[in-house]
């Protein structure tokens, strides 16, 4: 992993770089992480297998059909009997293939009718659905569905049976889908609606299954999802790790076993252990605990983020039946009402930011690998904390933060302390509580009743909840009013956040001396990247940090009053990155934020060298704006010295322009007639140089540049990360005003998303062409599963020489996918005629309103024996696909027991004399219509008889 000074070093490095092409991470060995930090290295008896491939998609609702008639009215009130779209057997042969994670919303063209909070993006509905799977060897085994995130409401439905509804586009959805399934050659299908019209926030929240998801398949005596508890705490000068284990028993029968939690550090070695029994009654959930001494650890801390692991097995008689691996690190954290937030005992200025979770060109379905890049550009702008805002991010995001010494304030979106929205924040709490890199759980974001006798009650409940589940962290809310009401929110949280209210730090602090405070949010500074000049009605506003929201300040002052406020623990400004959606001050066409240090590609503004000069010590100095600026010779320039020196120099063309003294907060101003050619500033210290910054006057362009972010891709097809392109002129200088649009060619990859920051393009983000937006664009790539080798991306403008990059991929074990299978139309809800005298006619079939003389079967399990010799007549009605519809098709019984004869719509297709089991096929009619496929067993007095596999319809 790269060291923080050798980021700063490469982005303040003089030439190409200076105007925000992000540092490139240059460890040859650096390639993406597991998307699924818990998952034990090596073998493991649990399975967890990802759901991302096979689905099939629809964009658009589709009505459930109106139920008539006593037949559908009962089965639509069974289990296993959903309609419509959501039946197991619909005909989903024409959808769109999809690869999660997938955000519908991120493919629409911005459109002025739509929402600006969104972004301007149509969200709407959607359905997907796949088959799966599972092989008779996982008959036993205790299987859990996990959608890690979905926009925004869910319906899901699993062989027919409704398994979940959810309400929150941020939390993930675990169902223990055992009972449902099917094995074998059977198929069972899973379903989920998504609602994305509703809305939760006021920013982009994307369309679709936008995280991960995943096949969980463990033994029945296992511990649950996020069932280990095992942070470190200090007491007095010993280090312990409590353990809290949660078991759950789905065998017919009481189960003991051992629970061995190993710590293992960095090394893989072993330094303390703790055993534990449990017993468990079937079908019960227990919870065990203990605790582990461990001597002389190293500790967790920002700029050593060492990191250790638990290890936790469930073995029962010699045999590992589950494993689970959670990080750990050890750290202190204290709160103190006078000095702000301590870390190990040493006092630690929160420098952090606010974040949503979208990215340019792929909305909210980021990548890990993209996800990295984001959180490399927060460390390189010497940044060391984040707010969720306004919710749970992807569990990698955790994962991440912990390797890399961020610190995080988790937040939970719903501030409702009625039970489903309390599962929210009791998931949340369970996911996360063992991530060093959090230390503040917050309730909510700027509520209304904040200030009322109500919401103070709400968050004491919210709070009770929190420190059931963990006591280790303190508990926040942001406010951004009701401070001093009588009753009021901060008298119920540990830490109280402030959102903005600069002008309360004192008086707040002086009325509650006792109550430890952080800013949660600040500043809402304006700067669109690479521009200079307020154009109001172009919606272009300078990057001077001159503007800031009328509720915010810029980031100097916002920034000065935390800092010499030792009482604020830090700040978290609003925000890291540019977002789609709330484009304040303006709207249409603008249609992501300007609030960001970083535009929405991760490209520095100006806010970025301002920010690592007031919080780094290294020297920092770097001038704004570029030094192109043809046609206004002799007129005056606005220049500023973004830097952390006691002085700096300023030149043009070797001229000196006056030393000044430097302001840490304000930073430096000159103006400056403009002449082309080259400007330098020199930075002293204590009357030394130590640090130099140029800038010239460059050329025309005359090519292109590809810069990754890193060196080395995994060829898993999950790996993906973002390209820098940028024209350079004909010294190979960065032309920090070239709009030329850029098409891309990649080989060996995909392109998943394309961006450019400006927060004013309305162009769709995805295909393979972006302009450059003031010298910059970004192309972000993924990698194809089972691909080694280079992968060659070309970016191509009119007029410029094209760039060619290629890329090492490493090939890399596929990620483990859980079986899915394409579309086929399987026949469901058979039915079996009461026992009738004389022969059975083949067009017989169940009355509409007769529940109860006919049985209901799924084809795949024999019937058992008779006591002699009769005939069994079983029907099921069908609707083919559109395909067999069309052209016709074949029914195939894929196992028959026994003799039997196959009709179709009363009339004989096919007949099997054969006792044992066999296949029988025919084919099948085509036309519109639903039709009755009936098999008349002839059955013999002590043989089973039926079907030993499916019935299926095929093209
Ligand atoms: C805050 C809010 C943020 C964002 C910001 C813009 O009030 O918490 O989500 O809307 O304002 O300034």
């Amino acid at each position: 992993m790269l060291d923080r000074r050798d980021l700063l070093k490469s982005v303040s490095l003089l030439g190409a770089v200076s105007y925000g092409v992000p540092a490139r991470a240059n460890a040859t060995d650096r390639v993406a992480p597991s998307p699924d930090p818990e998952v034990a290295s090596g073998p493991s008896p649990r399975e967890v297998l990802s759901l991302n491939k096979g689905w099939r998609f629809f964009e658009g609702d589709i009505p459930f059909p109106k139920i008539l008639g006593h037949g559908w009215s009962y089965a639509n009130a069974k289990a296993g009997s959903a309609w419509g779209a959501a039946a197991a057997s619909y005909d989903d042969t024409e959808w769109d293939s999809v690869t999660l994670p997938h955000d519908f919303a991120s493919f629409q063209v911005p459109n002025e009718l739509e929402n600006l909070a969104q972004g301007y993006r149509k969200r709407g509905i959607g359905w997907y659905r796949n088959l799966l799977k599972f092989e008779e060897s996982d008959r036993g085994k205790h299987i859990e569905l996990q959608l890690d995130g979905i926009s925004t409401h869910a319906t899901i439905w699993l062989n027919g049976t409704l398994i979940n509804r959810n309400w929150s586009g941020y939390n993930s959805i675990c169902v223990d889908i055992t009972p449902y399934l099917s094995y074998g050659s059977a198929l069972n299908s899973l379903v989920v609606r998504v609602d994305a019209d509703a809305m939760q926030g006021w920013w982009y929240e994307g369309a679709g299954i936008y995280r991960n998801t995943w096949i969980v398949k463990r033994h029945p005596l296992h511990i649950e999802t996020d069932g280990v508890f095992a942070h470190p705490v200090k007491t007095g000068d010993q280090w312990q790790i409590p353990i809290e284990v949660t078991l759950n028993n789905t065998t017919d029968r009481p189960q003991s076993a051992e629970i061995v939690s190993s710590l293992v550090d960095a090394a893989g070695r072993v330094v303390s252990t703790c055993r534990l029994t449990a017993q468990l009654p079937p079908m019960q959930t227990g919870v065990v605990t203990g605790r582990m001494s461990v001597q002389y650890p190293t500790l967790w801390d920002i700029d050593s983020p060492y990191l250790y692991q638990v290890r936790t097995q469930l073995i029962q008689q010699g045999h590992v039946l589950d494993e689970v691996v959670t990080p750990a690190g050890f750290r202190t954290q204290s709160f103190d009402p006078d000095k702000g937030f301590f870390l190990n005992g040493r006092p630690v200025k929160l420098k952090g930011v606010c974040i949503h979770q979208d990215h340019a060109g792929v909305g909210v379905a980021v990548p890990v690998g993209l996800l990295e890049y984001r959180l490399h550009r927060l460390k390189d702008l010497g940044c060391n904390a984040i707010r969720c805002s306004h919710n749970a991010q992807d569990k990698a995001f955790y994962a991440l933060c912990d390797r890399m010494g961020l610190l995080v304030m988790d937040e939970n979106r719903v501030f409702n302390p009625s039970p489903i929205h309390m599962a929210e924040l009791e998931w949340l709490v369970r996911r996360d509580r063992n991530h060093p890199s959090v230390i503040l759980w917050s309730v909510f974001n700027e509520e209304p009743m904040q200030g009322t006798e109500q919401g103070y009650q709400m968050v004491r409940r919210m709070v009770a909840k929190v420190k059931a589940l963990d006591t280790t962290r303190p508990v926040t809310a942001a406010m951004n009013d009701g401070l001093f009401t009588p009753v009021n929110v901060s008298q119920a949280v540990d830490v109280v956040g402030f959102n903005y209210q600069y002008q309360n730090y004192d008086a707040f602090h002086k009325a509650h001396p006792t109550l430890p405070i952080t800013s949660s949010e600040d500043c809402s500074a304006f700067m669109t990247r690479g521009e200079y000049k307020t154009i109001k009605d172009k919606h272009i506003i300078a990057s001077y940090d001159d503007d800031a929201a009328d509720w915010g300040t810029t980031q100097r002052v916002g920034w000065k009053a935390i800092a010499e406020r030792p009482f604020v623990a830090g700040t978290f400004v609003w925000t890291g990155f540019d977002y789609h959606g709330e484009p304040t001050p303006h709207q249409w066409p603008s249609n992501s934020s300007f609030f960001g240090i970083m535009d929405l590609c991760g490209f520095a503004k100006t806010a970025f060298w301002m920010r690592q000069a007031m919080w780094c010590s290294e020297p920092v100095l770097h001038l704004a704006p570029h030094w192109n600026w043809a046609g206004q010779e002799g007129q005056d320039i606005l220049l500023m010295a973004l830097h952390n020196m006691d002085e700096v120099e300023l030149f043009l063309n070797g001229r000196s322009l006056g030393r000044q003294t430097g302001d840490r907060y304000e930073m430096n101003r000159w103006s400056v007639a403009y002449a082309p050619g080259k400007l330098s500033a020199v930075g002293y210290r204590g009357g030394k140089v130590v640090k130099r910054f140029e800038v010239e006057t460059t050329g025309a362009p005359v090519q292109l540049k590809l810069t990754p972010f890193r060196p080395l891709m995994k060829g898993d097809g999950i790996d993906a990360q973002p390209f820098t392109v940028e024209a350079l002129d004909a010294k190979g200088r960065h032309v920090p005003t070239a709009q030329h649009s850029v098409r891309f060619t990649v080989e060996g990859g995909d392109i998943i998303g394309l961006g450019n920051g400006n927060p004013n393009d309305i162009n769709r983000e995805k295909g393979d062409t972006r302009a450059l937006f003031n010298g910059l664009a970004q192309v972000i790539v993924q990698t194809r599963e089972g691909q080694s080798g280079p992968l060659v991306l070309k970016a191509m403008a009119e007029g410029l020489k094209t760039a060619t990059l290629r890329i090492d991929v490493q090939a890399a074990q596929p990620w483990p996918y859980q079986a899915v299978s394409k579309s086929v139309q399987i026949t469901e809800n058979w039915r079996r005629a009461p026992e009738q005298a004389g022969p059975l006619e083949p067009h017989l079939r169940p009355k509409d309103n007769d529940m109860n003389s006919w049985g209901w079967f799924r084809a795949g399990v024999p019937f058992p024996a008779p006591d002699r010799d009769t005939e069994v007549l079983c029907a099921v009605e069908v609707e083919p696909y559109a395909k067999v519809r069309k052209s016709g098709g074949v029914i195939e019984c894929l196992g028959l027991l026994g003799p039997a004869t196959l009709y179709i719509d009363g009339q004989k297709v096919a007949e099997k004399a054969s006792d044992d089991s066999a296949p029988l096929s025919a084919p099948f009619p085509k036309g519109a219509g639903k039709h009755w496929v009936s098999l008349i067993f002839r059955a013999r007095g002590g043989q089973p008889f039926g079907f030993t596999d499916v019935v299926r319809i095929r093209a």
